[in-house]
């Protein structure tokens, strides 16, 4: 497949796009409809990311990578909203969504990183209810045996207690963990 940008990119390569995000570390331009692209304002944050999606193109929770260039990504475009909009819009989380939110921390282990955590915002749902997970320029950079982050999204919400119910049913041995690690 033709590439969309030739190893390196400039303002004037982007204008043509529309920006869907801007974060703290690059913006984030809808170049297709099932690609965007990710330009990092700092090559080291640009590594740590790409390393962690190349590793993690085995797993269905990482955006399809594309191509790649100095300081930008092009990846999947994940539909669907996210894991805090959902807190937000329909004020649950069930059973089922429980199992694949553990889903995604035991992909983590899987991959070898060492960042078993995420943010609520950075976890997409889409049409299935499938999560795919964006953002994983700390995926070896943190150490995080328990899901902090996510906790405290879910709490700001209400809901970590639900969540952790589901988890006790569902996997007692991780709830005994957490729970230790607490
Ligand atoms: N692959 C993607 N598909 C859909 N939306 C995305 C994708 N990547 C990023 N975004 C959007 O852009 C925002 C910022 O992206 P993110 O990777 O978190 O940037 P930063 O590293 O600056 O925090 C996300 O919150 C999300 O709304
Ligand atoms: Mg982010």
């Amino acid at each position: 497949m033709e590439n969309l940008f030739n190893g390196k990119i400039t303002k004037k390569d982007l204008a043509p796009y529309e920006m869907i995000g801007d974060g703290k570390d690059g913006e984030i331009y809808k170049v297709a409809d099932d690609k965007v692209v990710k330009y990092f304002f700092k090559e080291e944050t640009w590594q740590r990311e790409l390393e962690a999606m190349k590793i993690g193109q085995t797993s269905t929770i990482m955006p399809r990578l594309y191509e790649y260039g100095e300081h930008y990504i092009v990846m999947e475009f994940v539909q669907g909203i996210s894991l805090a909009r959902h807190m937000k819009r329909h004020g649950y989380i069930d059973e089922e969504m429980t199992k694949k939110i553990l889903f995604v921390l035991e992909e983590f282990k899987r991959l070898g990183f060492t960042r078993w955590d995420t943010e609520v915002r950075h976890m997409l749902m889409d049409a299935s209810g499938d999560f795919k997970v964006i953002d994983h320029k700390r995926a070896f950079t943190s150490n995080a045996p328990y899901p902090t982050k996510l906790m405290k999204g879910m709490k700001k919400f209400d809901l970590s207690g639900e969540f952790m119910k589901h988890v006790k049913t569902l996997r007692p041995d991780v709830y005994q963990a957490w729970k230790k690690a607490k």
